[in-house]
């Protein structure tokens, strides 16, 4: 796996305990909103691409999705793996770098990223979307959830290759090693109108009122339909 797009930070994350356990909220809702509802949910093939401990994937294993889920960490694929089988769900979990997909052309209904892509690079993200694409079938949905350029963190820390940010010394991304500030305009350069169809773009922003310099923590979140060009 290239030491670029996966930053093993992550297994030191992990190792130490830290991995959520609630799916979230905004994933449950893409998928319920783009599932066809003339299909039995076993027969809808869902990817999550930076899984982590399988917290998303195991909502929706338990929901009847035929989930798959893939990440750089061993130690996140491990979890997630104990806690499908402890719950008596499956999904094909595999430990693997997102900018080289090991699934077939046009298999997935949905792809979806939450808070795993800005973890690389320019580089890696446009690899990883490109094979986001090549993987969702015709008309397949793709949500894609980015740090913002508007968030405390960004300004904190010290600018490297590949538009990376490290060294981050405040705001929520302080110790989450390598990360990749996305602004509106690389929204639209790493998903042009030629590929994908945006139905959606929003900036969620909270502002921490009780900070002393009001941290602010920003997201994007992204949906577009595969344009069937690809
Ligand atoms: C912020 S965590 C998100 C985990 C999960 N999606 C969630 O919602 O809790 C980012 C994840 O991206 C994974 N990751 C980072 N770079 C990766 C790469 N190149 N290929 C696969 N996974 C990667 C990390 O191991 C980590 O589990």
């Amino acid at each position: 796996m290239s030491q670029k797009s996966f930053d093993p930070i992550w297994n030191k994350i992990y190792d130490a305990g830290a991995m959520p356990r609630a799916p979230y909220d905004y994933i449950a809702s893409f998928v319920f909103r783009n599932a066809d509802k003339n299909k039995d949910r076993n027969q809808l093939n869902i990817l999550e691409i930076g899984c982590g401990g399988g917290n998303n994937v195991w909502f929706l294993a338990l929901e009847g999705f035929n989930v798959c889920g893939i990440d750089g960490s061993a130690s996140a694929i491990g979890a997630a793996k104990k806690r499908l089988s402890e719950s008596g769900l499956s999904a094909d979990l595999q430990v693997g770098d997102f900018t080289r997909l090991p699934f077939e052309d046009e298999s997935f209904d949905m792809v979806f990223d939450r808070g795993a892509l800005t973890c690389c690079g320019t580089t890696s993200i446009q690899k990883a979307i490109g094979e986001a694409h090549r993987v969702l079938k015709p008309n397949g949905a793709f949500f894609f959830n980015p740090i913002a350029d508007s968030d405390t963190s960004y300004r904190s820390g010290v600018s490297v290759a590949d538009d990376l940010t490290v060294e981050i010394k405040e705001g929520d991304y302080s110790g989450v090693g390598q990360i990749r500030f996305v602004s509106r305009r690389d929204i639209d350069i790493f998903m042009p109108e030629t590929t994908w169809n945006k139905k959606r773009i929003e900036r969620i922003e909270i502002t921490d009122m009780l900070n002393p310099y009001s941290k602010v923590v920003a997201s994007w979140r992204v949906e577009a339909i595969k344009v069937n060009n690809g």
